[in-house]
């Protein structure tokens, strides 16, 4: 079965437009740390933040899925994070900042924490785990990702779907590896994909963090 073909009742794709986004966001903040989600007050930011730069840089490399015209998952990444990254600090991450400290999110704990790291000023724990691996990974797995999936909807193969057809695009575009960062809820589920474990680091107490890889040639 090709991987965008329906999926018992449910259909994949791209965002059809500024709707699907804000879909994704909800989605993003709504399964957020460890599919817990967070509250309102941080959720401008928060989806500021990790949905902004991918709507904004590489739209072309998100897909959603679908159960009749509700957005029920997503999946963001792009296949040269080098450039994104690069992209993504003048572009997106300024700016923000800007805004940040200009006010315009007033009640989100994560926007002065934000502004902390961008000025160096708290520590980035995210960057010491990037750091350790960024050596080799940005060659080997130049791609990376994001996916979330609405909980009503786990266990039903979106989430595995929406991979599928992230997979094929990275290969068409003969990417040779992926590369994400996961908490513990998560992990099972990327190694049941081929994902192997890059590296691992304690953030907080009971806390980790894992750099997952996935060779794709
Ligand atoms: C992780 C997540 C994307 C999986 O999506 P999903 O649509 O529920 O997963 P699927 O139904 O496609 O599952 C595919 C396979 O992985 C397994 N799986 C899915 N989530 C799993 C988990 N948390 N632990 C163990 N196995 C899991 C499924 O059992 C299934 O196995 P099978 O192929 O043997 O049947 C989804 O649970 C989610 O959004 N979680 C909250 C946010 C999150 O943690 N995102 C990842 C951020 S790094």
């Amino acid at each position: 079965m090709p991987p965008d073909s329906p999926l018992d009742g449910y259909r994949f794709g791209r965002p059809r437009g500024p709707e699907d986004w804000k879909a994704i966001r909800e989605i993003c903040c709504g399964t957020a740390e460890s599919g817990q989600g967070i509250p309102e007050e941080r959720r401008p930011f928060f989806a500021e933040y990790w949905v902004a730069p991918y709507e904004r840089l590489v739209p072309d490399w998100t897909w959603v899925a679908w159960r009749e015209q509700e957005v029920v998952g997503y999946l963001s990444g792009c296949p040269a994070t080098a450039s994104f990254v690069l992209r993504r600090h003048f572009l997106v991450r300024w700016p923000l900042f800007f805004r940040a400290v200009s006010g315009a999110f007033p009640s989100s704990p994560d926007a002065a924490a934000f502004v902390k790291r961008f000025l160096f000023i708290r520590k980035d724990l995210g960057r010491r785990l990037a750091l350790k691996f960024l050596a080799g990974i940005l060659t080997l797995y130049p791609a990376h990702l994001h996916v979330n999936v609405d909980p009503a909807h786990h266990g039903k193969g979106i989430g595995k779907r929406l991979m599928e057809i992230y997979m094929m695009g990275l290969r068409q575009h003969r990417v040779p590896g992926v590369h994400l960062v996961c908490g513990e809820g998560s992990l099972a589920f990327y190694r049941k994909l081929g994902f192997q474990e890059l590296a691992g680091t304690d953030v907080g107490p009971g806390v980790k963090l894992h750099a997952m890889g996935l060779i794709l040639a």
